[in-house]
């Protein structure tokens, strides 16, 4: 597919729109994805039996790449391999970063066992995600992890970034809630649309039309069950998946970055 300057700007104006819509629920989104980030930088320190000399990253639902374009930006070497199974946002995604030669992107389905089998790489770096894997049931998220653990090379190193309620501070995490909300309130009182509103406003656009209404289909709506562990949740799961270190690399309020070493 050649990507037009119309297709840039176009592409330009609804990373936009879904930047500002995320951040209407999670303020400190740009702080989670930049901790993201850090991890792929921090892989390069951990020993590494491939010695790439730049890292290959797997962007895991990765929405319109959101995450590929911050790492783009302050890791100019990285390459990316971004997967998701949403057309319409891959249709973001394809006409913003689809000409750049540095991205891959890759339509798979993270409940399919065999989703691994559609990527163009067996051995990364390090694999990040944010605000996506709660969209999975708990059998397929801990059966994605040990999915990781292979894909992830000898010192690579995963990072999911999501809502996961803090096990050692159930109180404050509750009353968190409410400030945090707050926060979500102000930053919505410029009128940026919600996760419905934006949903509704990508089928207006004739170019995005047939990709909502086929991702609507594959969700069954605009957004299916959710599974929403505590960390230690996932730091388990993540030792189980075979990990040699999991644990929280950081925190804000009631959202954190599990992370995990090879
Ligand atoms: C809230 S969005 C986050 C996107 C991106 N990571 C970001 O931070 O902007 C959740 C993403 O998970 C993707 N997703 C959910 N279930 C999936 C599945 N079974 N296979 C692949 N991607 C999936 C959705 O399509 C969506 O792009």
């Amino acid at each position: 597919m050649t990507v037009t300057t119309e297709d840039v700007a176009w592409a330009d104006a609804w990373q936009d729109s879904w930047d500002r819509q995320q951040e209407g629920f999670m303020p400190e989104r740009p702080a989670r994805i930049d901790a993201l980030v850090d991890l792929v930088e921090a892989s390069s320190s951990i020993s590494s039996p491939v010695g790439r000399p730049a890292p290959l990253v797997l962007d895991l639902a990765c929405g319109t790449g959101s995450i590929t374009r911050r790492l783009l930006e302050r890791v100019p070497t990285a390459r990316s391999i971004a997967v998701d199974i949403d057309p319409a946002l891959l249709a973001i995604a394809q006409a913003s970063l689809g000409s750049d030669d540095r991205v891959q992107l890759v339509t798979a389905n993270l409940l399919d066992p065999d989703w691994p089998a559609a990527l163009p790489a067996t051995s990364f770096d390090a694999v990040v995600t944010a605000t996506a894997l709660h969209w999975l049931p708990e059998a397929a998220l801990r059966r994605l992890y040990a999915d990781l653990a292979r894909l992830a090379r000898p010192g690579g190193v995963v990072g999911n970034a999501d809502a996961m309620a803090n096990p050692e501070l159930p109180q404050l995490g509750n009353a968190l809630e409410a400030v945090e909300a707050g926060l979500r309130d102000r930053v919505r009182a410029d009128g940026r649309p919600g996760w419905e509103e934006w949903w509704d406003l990508a089928a207006a656009d004739p170019v995005l039309a047939d990709a909502v209404e086929e991702r609507r289909r594959f969700f069954g709506g605009n957004h299916p069950a959710e599974f929403d562990p505590p960390a230690d949740w996932h730091v388990r799961a993540l030792r189980d998946a075979g990990f040699s270190e999991a644990g929280v690399a950081y925190r804000w309020g009631n959202g954190a970055l599990v992370a995990a070493v090879r």
